[in-house]
């Protein structure tokens, strides 16, 4: 059976990328001080009416809603900050503490159609900083993305737009005047745009219909109608990325989809992507927070969607790190099979970075990758398959090098043979994985 449509079995090369992208994600993230959250992937439907809007198109049509066996309405969560909002405030941690920064990784659902970098399940990996106001955090957030695009290889390749959304106190008196300028051009805009244009008309920019487009470019900017302290906190963050040497390229029309926003909001166009090219996106949300019955406390986050990443780290051709050394052992004969797994466990306890075994220094916490070939077949084939699987070295266990205590160490490269002892172990592991550069 296929999967649903919209959602994707995942395989090998590709997840390579993928473990490549979260990885570096994770340990840049946590070299930040933020600490990881994991939230349900089901929450109440309320609370992304209640944060993201009802009449975004995320909210009124793009969620996975249904009643669960009580009748209440639940959802698959389309994005994730309106459910670290909840879990941040459901742990009291903002009231805890003047500072919180939190990373999470895991798939959203949206229905939506899907195409290239579209699915209906899709992976975000994202941050969120609760508590100061400065726009300094807006120039860390900022300056996390590019850290973390240089950091896979992308440098170069992403494009940061920039815009202010303005506060409470600002955009009421903008909306009314974007509503007025939209009730002239009612005749050119799509029926989706007419019934926004009245509803939540910011929504008219995020629309994706072709004919619409011009009209959105005749529109008032709403940069230019901020109140005076956003336009100094969006001065301030510009100030803030020239000093960071971040470049960024102003686009009035970018509101982004979801209505919590307040303030700055920026995106990241990447290369190699098609129309999808949006490949982060996020922004300063300074009162969802209290709308979900927290503290109020001021925050700012983005995400980054994986399936896009993994198109533009392939575009890029960034090539992904191996381990130092690719290592089979090849038993001859089915009693030599466990020895193989002994002698495996032997080397990874060994180069294990808490090993208590006398190596070198340099020796510790190289990685080194071991299969073991427990199919049973003769030799040639066993080497054959091991070329196949890309090893450097195989090292062959036979029942006579079992009795011996030593093993046959073949350079796949080369073709070189050495035996060497089981005991001690060093010299095999200088062997297997030579000093250099190594993951
Ligand atoms: P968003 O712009 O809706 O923002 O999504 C962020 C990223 O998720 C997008 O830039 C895109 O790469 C990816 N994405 C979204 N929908 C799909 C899809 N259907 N298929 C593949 N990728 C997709 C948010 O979700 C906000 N929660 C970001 C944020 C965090 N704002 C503040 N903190």
């Amino acid at each position: 059976m296929m999967p649903l449509k919209g959602m994707r079995d995942l395989f090998e090369p590709e997840l390579a990328r993928w473990r490549f992208a979260e990885s570096h994600f994770r340990a840049l993230a946590l070299s930040f001080g933020f600490g990881e959250v994991r939230t349900p992937y089901l929450e109440e439907t309320a609370l992304f009416a209640r944060s993201l809007g009802e009449k975004t198109a995320v909210v009124g049509k793009e969620m996975y809603s249904f009643l669960d066996r009580k009748g209440l309405s639940i959802s698959l969560r389309p994005e994730g900050t309106a459910p670290v909002v909840r879990a941040a405030v459901e742990a009291g941690l903002l009231a805890q503490n003047p500072v919180v920064r939190l990373f999470y990784i895991g798939p959203m659902f949206r229905y939506e159609r899907p195409q290239k970098g579209r699915q209906r399940q899709f992976h975000q990996m994202g941050i969120e900083v609760f508590g100061p106001a400065s726009p300094a955090v807006d120039c860390e957030g900022i300056a996390f993305g590019e850290a973390y695009f240089a950091s896979v290889g992308l440098k170069g390749r992403t494009t940061l737009l920039l815009n202010t959304i303005g506060c409470g106190t600002c955009r009421p008196a903008y909306l009314e005047k974007l509503k007025s300028a939209l009730a002239a051009l009612q005749e050119g805009l799509c029926a989706d745009c007419r019934e926004r244009s009245r509803e939540n008309p910011l929504r008219v920019f995020d629309c994706k219909v072709e004919s619409c487009r011009p009209h959105a470019e005749t529109l008032p900017k709403i940069a230019d109608a901020v109140c005076a302290p956003c336009r100094d906190h969006f001065e301030a963050v510009k100030t803030g990325l020239a000093r960071l040497g971040i470049a960024y390229r102003l686009d009035p029309r970018l509101v982004r989809g979801l209505d919590y926003y307040t303030r700055t909001a920026f995106e990241w166009r990447a290369e190699g992507l098609g129309s999808q090219d949006a490949i982060a996106g996020g922004g300063r949300y300074d009162r969802l927070t209290s709308a979900l019955g927290g503290p109020d406390t001021p925050a700012l986050g983005f995400a980054l969607g994986m399936e896009r990443l993994a198109i533009a780290l392939e575009a890029a051709a960034v090539s992904l790190p191996t381990s130092s050394s690719r290592v089979t052992i090849l038993p001859l004969g089915e009693g030599a099979q466990v020895e193989a797994l002994a002698l495996r466990q032997k080397i990874c306890a060994a180069l294990s970075p808490l090993s208590p075994a006398p190596l070198p220094r340099g020796e510790r916490g190289k990685t080194v990758a071991i299969t073991v070939n427990l199919s049973g077949s003769g030799l040639k084939t066993q080497l054959r398959h091991a070329n196949k699987e890309g090893a450097n070295f195989a090292l062959i266990l036979g029942d006579n090098e079992i009795a011996a205590r030593e093993v046959v160490l073949k350079n796949l490269q080369s073709g070189l043979q050495e035996t060497h002892p089981l005991d001690p172990i060093a010299p095999l592991l200088e062997a297997l994985a030579p000093r250099g550069p190594h993951c």
